[in-house]
């Protein structure tokens, strides 16, 4: 266990520059495994979640080697091994393997992947997809067995309902078939650059609205570089720190992909200004909000905590809704300690700001955005806040502490056993 301190705020000031997306890594990373050839992966985040998959490929004999931000993976000498709870527990991506092998190997025996506290999480999508690409599965104490069933060549279905994950892990799993048409996917821009991966690596993929259809061409060897797109969750992250506190320039990011949480901060006041692949947020106090988490474009639900966090220090009230996954409020308990009135109706928060109590707070994150969120929190209350479980922020946030305290944050590394 480990946490981090953070002393009475400073007014950050400074540039940060984005790491690679987590949720296109993790699958890219993946993908690499089905190429015919030697695979450079540029702008990879160093962060937990990487490290971990990189030893689960280790141990299946791919080799991988790692300087900075470039990955180099050769997968040759890739072999077949079941996937034991020790190595999935830690996250939740490494459900891309499933499809991954059952191209590769015609099967696959998994621990089911933890991951992040934030709902029940359930593969069922994921499944449905694989059977009806001709694979069948047992799940016996936790542990799912799934093998070719039907040698199947053409296919076409639906996937029963819309998620990230099942989309891109039954793009994965149906590459050993002639052609596979899939109708109801969800590529989120992270998604679109695994596509686009795979188009490179030789796949024939085309993607019209939410429809994917692949057409099976031999594999030429080729040897295959590809730059990963930055990460917008943890460039909005720094986007909302610079809010609360000083003036933080954020380079390196898309700001196409982040319209609508930008045209939100716009309207409610806030001073943030885009211009090529930069955002300068400077220290404003804008009005409350009203989020709805929906799908891409919609208002990601891996921001909705961290702007929370900002809800709080507006000047009215705000409105936040979760569609997406039904555990992710926990930061508005630790806003309610600190004096914030939060009002729950099932899915809805009614955030009303107030004047925040002065003692010092000990919170413990318990998921990764929500591990942020309280870190931004800490930055912008005039009081010494300890966050507990920081390893939750490591898994998805590359340098987080180094990076704030390049802006002149006041955030250390504490063992929590001495604090
Ligand atoms: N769902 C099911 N059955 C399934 C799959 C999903 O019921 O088989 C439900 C989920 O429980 C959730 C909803 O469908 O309520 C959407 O889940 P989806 O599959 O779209 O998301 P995911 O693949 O589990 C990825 C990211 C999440 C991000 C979401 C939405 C990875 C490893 N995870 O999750 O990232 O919130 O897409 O963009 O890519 C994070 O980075 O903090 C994080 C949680």
């Amino acid at each position: 266990m480990s946490g981090v301190l953070i002393g009475k705020p400073a007014n950050l000031k400074g540039t940060v520059k984005i790491s690679g997306a987590k949720n296109a890594a993790i699958p890219l990373i993946c993908a690499a495994l089905l190429a015919k050839g030697k695979v450079l992966l540029k702008n990879v985040p160093q962060i937990k979640d990487i490290e971990n998959l990189l030893e689960i490929l280790r141990r299946l004999d791919c080799k991988v080697s790692q300087k900075r931000h470039r990955l180099r993976i050769d997968n040759t000498n890739l072999k077949y091994q079941p996937l034991t709870f020790e190595e999935v527990k830690k996250m939740r991506g490494s459900y891309y393997l499933i499809g991954v092998f059952l191209t590769l190997f015609s099967k696959c025996e998994i621990y089911l992947p933890g991951g992040c506290n934030i709902g029940k999480r359930p593969i069922d999508i994921h499944l449905d997809a694989f059977e009806q690409l001709g694979f069948s599965y047992k799940i016996i104490q936790d542990t799912l067995f799934i093998a070719k069933e039907k040698e199947l060549k053409e296919v076409s279905f639906r996937l029963k309902n819309k998620s990230v994950g099942a989309s891109l892990n039954a793009i994965f799993a149906a590459l050993s078939l002639s052609k596979v048409t899939m109708m109801n996917t969800l590529f989120e821009p992270e998604g679109k650059d695994v596509l686009t991966f795979l188009q490179k690596i030789g796949y024939s993929i085309r993607l019209c609205s939410d429809e994917l259809v692949y057409e099976k061409k031999p594999l030429e060897f080729r040897m295959i570089s590809h730059k990963m797109i930055p990460d917008r969750i943890e460039a909005m992250t720094y986007v909302v720190l610079g809010l609360l506190s000083g003036k933080i320039t954020v380079c390196n990011v898309c700001t196409e992909d982040l319209e609508l949480p930008l045209e939100l901060l716009r309207k409610s006041g806030y001073d943030i200004v885009t211009e090529n692949k930069k955002m300068i947020a400077t220290c404003s106090r804008g009005s409350g909000m009203n989020i709805i988490t929906e799908v891409y474009p919609g208002f990601p639900t891996d921001l909705q905590a961290i702007f929370g966090v900002l809800c709080a220090f507006a000047s009215t009230e705000s409105e936040i809704t979760e569609t997406i996954f039904e555990n992710r409020f926990q930061i508005y308990e630790d806003l309610h300690r600190v004096g914030i009135s939060v009002c729950k109706e099932n899915n809805k928060i009614l955030l009303k700001p107030q004047k925040f109590s002065s003692d010092a707070v000990v919170f413990q994150a318990k998921d990764l955005r929500h591990g942020a969120a309280l870190c931004l929190l800490g930055c912008a209350l005039f009081q010494d806040v300890v966050v507990e479980n920081f390893e939750y922020v490591e898994r998805g946030y590359e340098n987080f502490i180094a990076k704030i305290q390049s802006l002149g944050g006041n955030i250390e590394r504490i063992n929590e056993k001495n604090k």
